[in-house]
């Protein structure tokens, strides 16, 4: 009988792709996925660090493990991810219940691991000794990426693929920097053969992930090759439609990817571009090494090199020393810019980086609270604004699935879908007897009404002379 294995992940995309890169190699090696932990033989958790609250919910779930183990004789129970790397021998110590910690430089090790752990030979730990020395990625961990196959479990459509691991900006407040190592770009014929695989499996939209991922840089046959470059060569791929990338880092962007989104038709104009603040001097605080204004001709420059660039955004709100004044200063620029959408968050101070070591956390709560409502609500009549002007336009969108927030859903309009445009909006719509066959196609649909974090839309009438 093999062994039933339950992920649950927390965090960020780099989490899905590692959960999905996982899932692969343990379905390899003879275990079984199952979508409840409850009937699962092996339970992991992947796991985010980026802010307390991420972890406290980690933390929550790892308290339930005893009761967990002791309703199932033989359980065994692993932690991944960034909270592995930052805390892994802690973990292991104050929760007795938990058997491997695994961090996502070491994750090829994992089944072993697990082999171990059923042993009985005690809790099993790896997490990478001296992270932010290391050069190279293990060869066997590039290889759980190379293998990358579409998920089973989910759209078949699209995949992430991940063109460089870790981050060397170290803004001050981040601790992805220090879970996630030095930025190490793969190389461009491992990237292309992983996408050219999943292509040929029937994806169509390939997303690429780096922390920061326009800083790509691989030195490749005695020369560099930029992010503009893999781009051109990836979006040239026969088969493949779209594709995307997140997440940009303003200082790194050069006019060069712009030029290559308005050229190759698969780049969608969408940009994933984190300002997080609209303030310099709490920019300068962050580290962030531009100042708003230059982060504003940034987008002005690409939304006149790429029609119809669709901008999303992330802010911290609460940083410290965050004056009334510094907040209002980043409500001017989120209004500035137009971002289709935001993601706001309040300062979280995090062991070991050099905003908690040297800069009190002074902002209230409460204040942190009524900034970020504020600042939500600012996007959300630009968010409403921007989608009202689509009324009546069809679009192309790629179907998901079925909507999870189906806002008419009653006899009428039996099947909701939802899928998403080329700049990133979310469309839902009727699909009344075809549900099922139009998820993971590109479908045009007709916009008839919108909301700020949603447009609707129809499918368009059949033509009677086709
Ligand atoms: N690599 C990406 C994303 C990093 S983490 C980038 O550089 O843009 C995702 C988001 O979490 C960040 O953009 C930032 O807005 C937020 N974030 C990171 N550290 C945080 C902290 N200590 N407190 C609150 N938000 C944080
Ligand atoms: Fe964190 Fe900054 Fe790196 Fe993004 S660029 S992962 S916010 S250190
Ligand atoms: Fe969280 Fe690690 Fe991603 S800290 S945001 S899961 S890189």
């Amino acid at each position: 009988m093999p062994l039933r294995v339950h992920i649950t992940t927390f965090g960020c995309q780099m989490n899905k792709l590692d959960s999905e890169l996982l899932a692969n190699e343990l379905l390899d090696r003879g275990f079984q996925l199952c979508q409840t932990p409850d009937r699962a033989d092996v339970v992991i958790f992947n796991t985010c660090s980026v802010r307390q609250h991420a972890e406290n919910r980690v933390l929550t779930c790892l308290g339930r493990l005893a009761d967990s183990k002791a309703r199932k004789d033989g359980l065994i129970t692993a932690l991944i991810g960034c909270m592995a790397q930052r805390q892994g021998h802690e973990l292991l110590e104050q929760f007795p219940a938990l058997d491997i910690v695994c961090a996502p430089g070491e994750l090829h090790q994992l089944s072993q691991l697990i082999g171990k752990a059923r042993a009985g030979v005690g809790q099993q730990i790896a997490v990478t000794d001296r992270l932010r020395a290391r050069r190279n990625i293990p060869p066997e961990l590039e290889d759980l990426d190379v293998r990358h196959r579409p998920d089973q479990a989910a759209n078949q459509a699209q995949a992430y693929v991940r063109v460089m691991r870790g981050c060397d900006k170290f803004c001050s407040y981040c601790i992805v920097p220090s879970v996630r190592g030095p930025e190490i770009s793969r190389s461009p014929e491992n990237i292309l053969a992983e996408l050219r695989n999943l292509v040929a499996d029937g994806c169509i939209e390939i997303t690429l992930l780096g922390q920061t991922v326009n800083s790509y840089c691989c030195l490749h046959a005695g020369r560099e090759v930029s992010f503009a470059e893999l781009l051109r060569t990836l979006g040239t791929t026969p088969g493949l439609k779209r594709l995307r990338f997140v997440t940009s880092y303003p200082r790194d962007f050069s006019d060069d990817i712009f030029h290559a989104m308005a050229d190759v038709p698969t780049i969608c104009p969408y940009l994933h571009i984190p300002a997080q603040s609209g303030s310099d001097s709490i920019l300068a605080a962050m580290k962030r090494s531009y100042t708003a204004a230059e982060y504003l001709a940034l987008i002005e420059r690409g939304r006149t090199i790429v029609p119809d660039l669709s901008v999303a955004g992330d802010f911290i709100v609460g940083f410290p020393g965050e004056t009334e004044d510094d907040f209002q200063d980043t409500v001017r620029l989120v209004k500035a810019v137009g971002y289709k959408n935001c993601f706001i968050f309040k300062y979280s101070p995090r062991p070991g980086t050099a905003a908690a070591r040297k800069l009190p956390d002074d902002v209230p709560t409460t204040i942190k609270r009524r900034r970020n409502n504020e600042l939500l609500a600012v996007q959300e009549e630009i968010s409403l604004d921007l989608h009202r002007t689509f009324i009546g336009r069809t679009v192309e969108i790629l179907v998901e699935g079925l909507s999870k927030t189906a806002r008419k859903a009653d006899s009428e309009h039996p099947h909701q879908l939802t899928g998403r445009t080329r700049g990133d909006h979310i469309v839902v719509f009727d699909a009344p007897s075809q549900a099922g066959q139009l998820t993971g196609k590109l479908v045009n649909v007709i916009i008839r009404d919108a909301s700020a974090l949603t447009l609707f839309g129809e499918l368009p009438m059949p033509n009677p002379r086709q």
